[in-house]
């Protein structure tokens, strides 16, 4: 078995690395002058199962391409398997057709990883499950939702109520709230346009409660925001919000640095580019 880390969240390898009690493999990853990715094993993975860590996060479409050109180089060096361990898999909100002539970009990113080499897939909560479909090759699908349970587990919450920020998320979250005995409240949420969220109701009691926000994917935090300021209005008390993934596209993080978010939780499936703002908690995603 062999792990190498692509140029994403290096950190989170060496972190699973160290868990499994096996060495990082020498990979350079390095650009031309005009941005080509080059890639090359510094030790010969011949017959080995392979193990490629990448994140599509930052910038998305770079780290995207630098996993491909890492497949390749592991298929033509004569791996055994080729196993991608994709903490964050981009272009999953775009897992279907919502209007006429759009691409379904999900189904073309594991098309194009399966057509480079990838035997196998390790991700963590797919922001639409069904896209494990969209490979003919297995699909780990690993959740956060115990790292995230057993945090909030220790905190003692009193009346908690956990909240669905959108319909999809809403059996997830109500499964949390079983689990958690908490209260269960869900949003409903309309996208004007891309990164901009409306929420029109709200179904379930907040009022006087510490709701907790459960997601997956946090990008500009609009959507967090609108929920955050529409329990307020209902007498919910400040906001524990927690996420899968942490994108923070833009302003994010600064939007997010509100006055009734209490504590902002996500896991390390993506490397944060700055350093981590005053109630933020970091889940490793490692174990
Ligand atoms: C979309 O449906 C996802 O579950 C998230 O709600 C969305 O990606 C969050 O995006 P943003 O932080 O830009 O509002």
């Amino acid at each position: 078995l062999r792990l190498f880390a692509g140029s994403s969240n290096p950190r989170l390898a060496a972190d699973i690395s160290r868990q499994l009690g096996v060495e990082l493999g020498k990979i350079k990853l390095s650009r031309f002058k005009n941005g080509e990715i080059y890639v090359h094993y510094e030790e010969s993975i011949r017959n080995c199962d392979v193990f490629l860590l990448q994140s599509f996060s930052h910038p998305i479409n770079e780290m995207f391409v630098e996993l491909l050109v890492m497949i390749d180089a592991a298929k033509r060096a004569s791996a055994r398997t080729i196993n991608i361990i994709v903490p964050y898999y981009g272009y999953a909100r775009q897992e279907r057709k919502a209007a006429p002539r759009e691409p379904i970009s999900a189904k073309m990113v594991a098309d194009v990883l399966t057509t480079a080499g990838a035997s196998r897939v390790i991700t963590i909560d797919l922001h639409a499950p069904a896209i494990q479909g969209f490979f003919n090759i297995p699909v780990d699908h690993l959740t956060a939702m115990d790292l995230i349970t057993n945090y909030l587990r220790s905190k003692q919450l009193e009346q908690p109520v956990i909240v669905s920020p959108d319909a999809g998320r809403a059996k997830i979250a109500e499964k949390l709230a079983g689990r958690l005995g908490a209260g269960f409240a869900m949003m409903v949420k309309q996208r004007p346009a891309h990164n901009e969220a409306v929420i029109t109701h709200v179904v379930g009691d907040v009022e006087g409660r510490t709701p907790i926000i459960i997601e997956d994917i946090i990008d500009t935090g609009t959507t967090i925001v609108q929920v955050v300021e529409s329990l307020k209005k209902l007498g919910a008390k400040d906001t524990i919000v927690c996420a899968t993934h942490g994108v923070f596209s833009g302003e994010a993080l600064s939007r997010l640095d509100h006055g009734h978010i209490k504590e902002l939780v996500v896991t390390d499936s993506i490397a944060l580019r700055e350093p981590p703002m005053k109630g933020m908690t970091i889940l490793s995603a490692a174990p």
